[in-house]
């Protein structure tokens, strides 16, 4: 009877229902056998489920895996699905990756399909000899005597004339505010000012609504959200322009339209006025409109949300270490002394060696480009060990490296500028090699590098030399999962006056 029973209820099932059962009472049977083995794959779901259920804190999920497996480790995406890839935070892969073997590795067709309709082809999203030709321009013209300087001048102005004006007017307020906010518009202000040569002064008083930055964000969030889905998902969503793919359609439009915007004036003035900013020297060795917006946007995107988000990470861990804190305010006492200026300049920064540091450690722990992208040319073998065959897709985790004891010894969860300092009191910056990836390595090191250190030690030591600035009890901080690392709930503080020039007269 048992067995004509079952016998019916399958003869009356088609095979599509058959599988599908099939997958279910295997999924249930692997959820009960492995729970207490997260990390296992499941039937024909491989590791999706985990995925998704741990999307929400997904940079400390993806440390856990990578500790679990030794530093290296193979995500199995659902079957039939393009979505497996190597994950690592081993020095020595990444060493091999972005320097020693760099041209099996490029970004590959997977990232630059993921990233185009925001990117374009611009430097961040091409390989080859498109990126080579980019990269020669990017470095000849951002590291220029001309554009360095104006870059410098411009950021002392934004900083005295706007952030600090505006900090004075939100501490004279009393009130709350969200100095992510803050400082995301000023490192907008400062990059548009850098790129198209005028701020578009998002850093006032009123703190209005910026559509372009909201844009920015909910461009990003979308594009994460094609990494955690399936190719042909994302593609779905996209041709019926719905969900996610329709926030991304509505974000490139302001995107699109302010940077078109801000080049028509570019165009309309070029050949009256030579600009030093980033455009002008651009449109000045080409005319081609396509490859002008997309450097445009790659610069913007690169500049404003990264240097924002770090310096927001930087001032929360300051005030969970006041120890830290306290050796930066000295740093500056003694520079102020020694200038008798009473504020800083540009030039002084060279000096401000465990702000440095301090800005360093902040990026180890809290690497605002928390993850990098690599395909695979020629099947090779990685220093770990690990076989990878054309088409892998090879992630490496800067957030992780910095959280791996073998990595960066037992205290390293602990934020401690001292680990960037030598005996003698000068910068062990050069010597973390591979291990510190925050700005990437080898030939696709971030071409912003200097430019963003000195945008955010200039804020950094302004902001501690005129202000105090306490987050607010209970404000709970935590990353957003995004390409590019903000923090999800903003940085809640208030902020008070110190007293003018009472540093120096100590
Ligand atoms: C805290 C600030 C910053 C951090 C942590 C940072 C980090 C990075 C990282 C990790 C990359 C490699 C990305 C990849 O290959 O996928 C990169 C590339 C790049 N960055 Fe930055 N960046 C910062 C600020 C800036 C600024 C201010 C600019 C200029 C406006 C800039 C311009 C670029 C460009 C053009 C690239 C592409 C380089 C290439 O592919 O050859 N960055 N950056």
């Amino acid at each position: 009877m048992e067995s004509f029973l079952s016998f019916w209820c399958l003869s009356s099932l088609r095979w599509p229902e058959i599988c599908l059962s099939l997958m279910i009472f295997f999924s249930i049977h692997h959820f009960i056998s492995q729970r207490n083995k997260p990390t296992k794959p499941w039937p024909f779901l491989g590791m999706l489920p985990q995925l998704l259920g741990n999307v929400h804190r997904l940079y400390d999920w993806s440390t856990y895996m990578l500790k679990t497996y030794g530093g290296t480790s193979t995500f199995h995406g659902p079957s039939l699905t393009n979505m497996n890839f190597i994950s690592t935070c081993d020095p020595r892969n990444t060493e091999y990756i972005l320097k020693v073997n760099f041209d099996n590795f490029p970004k590959g067709d997977e990232f630059c399909s993921i990233f185009s309709d925001l990117m374009g082809n611009g430097i961040f999203n091409s390989d080859s000899e498109s990126w080579k030709k980019q990269r020669r321009m990017a470095n000849s013209l951002v590291h220029s005597k001309a554009f360095r300087g104006f870059m410098a001048r411009t950021t002392q102005h934004i900083v005295r004339h706007q952030l600090v004006p505006v900090l004075s007017s939100l501490a004279r307020s009393s009130s709350s505010f969200d100095m992510q906010d803050v400082l995301l518009r000023f490192t907008f202000d400062s990059t548009c000012t850098a790129i198209f040569g005028e701020s578009v002064n998002s850093l006032s008083k009123e703190l209005a609504s910026v559509p372009f930055a909201k844009a920015m964000n909910d461009a990003m969030e979308s594009i994460m959200y094609r990494y955690v889905v399936p190719k042909s998902w994302w593609h779905l969503l996209r041709l019926l322009n719905i969900g996610k793919e329709r926030q991304l359609a509505n974000a490139l439009a302001v995107i699109n339209n302010f940077v078109s915007q801000q080049l028509k004036m570019k165009m309309k003035i070029k050949g009256c006025s030579a600009g030093m900013d980033l455009l002008s020297a651009y449109a000045s060795v080409s005319d081609d409109e396509d490859f002008l917006r997309d450097t445009a946007v790659n610069f913007l995107v690169a500049g404003r949300d990264t240097s924002g988000a770090a310096l927001s990470w930087f001032f929360w861990l300051l005030s969970r270490n006041p120890d830290v804190e306290k050796k930066i305010l000295e740093e500056q006492r003694m520079i102020l002394a020694e200038t008798q200026r009473g504020r800083f300049d540009i030039e002084d920064l060279s000096k401000m060696v465990y702000l440095h540091a301090s800005i360093c450690e902040t990026l180890r722990l809290y690497p605002v480009v928390p993850m990098g992208q690599k395909g695979v040319v020629k099947e090779d073998v990685l220093p770990s060990g690990t076989v990878v065959k054309p088409g892998t897709i090879i992630l490496y985790n800067i957030y992780a490296m910095g959280r791996m004891e073998w990595i960066w010894g037992k205290d390293c969860l602990e934020f401690k500028p001292e680990r960037w300092v030598d005996d003698q009191g000068r910068l062990r910056y050069e010597n973390s090699g591979f291990r510190f990836l925050a700005f990437n390595g080898g030939p696709r090191t971030c071409v912003g590098k200097d430019m963003a250190l000195v945008q955010m030690k200039y804020a950094a030591a302004e902001i501690l030399l005129n202000f105090e600035i306490d987050v607010v009890e209970g404000h709970h901080v935590s990353p957003k999962p995004s390409v590019i690392m903000t923090m999800k709930n903003g940085l809640m503080v208030k902020a008070k006056e110190k007293p003018k020039r009472c540093m120096v007269s100590k």
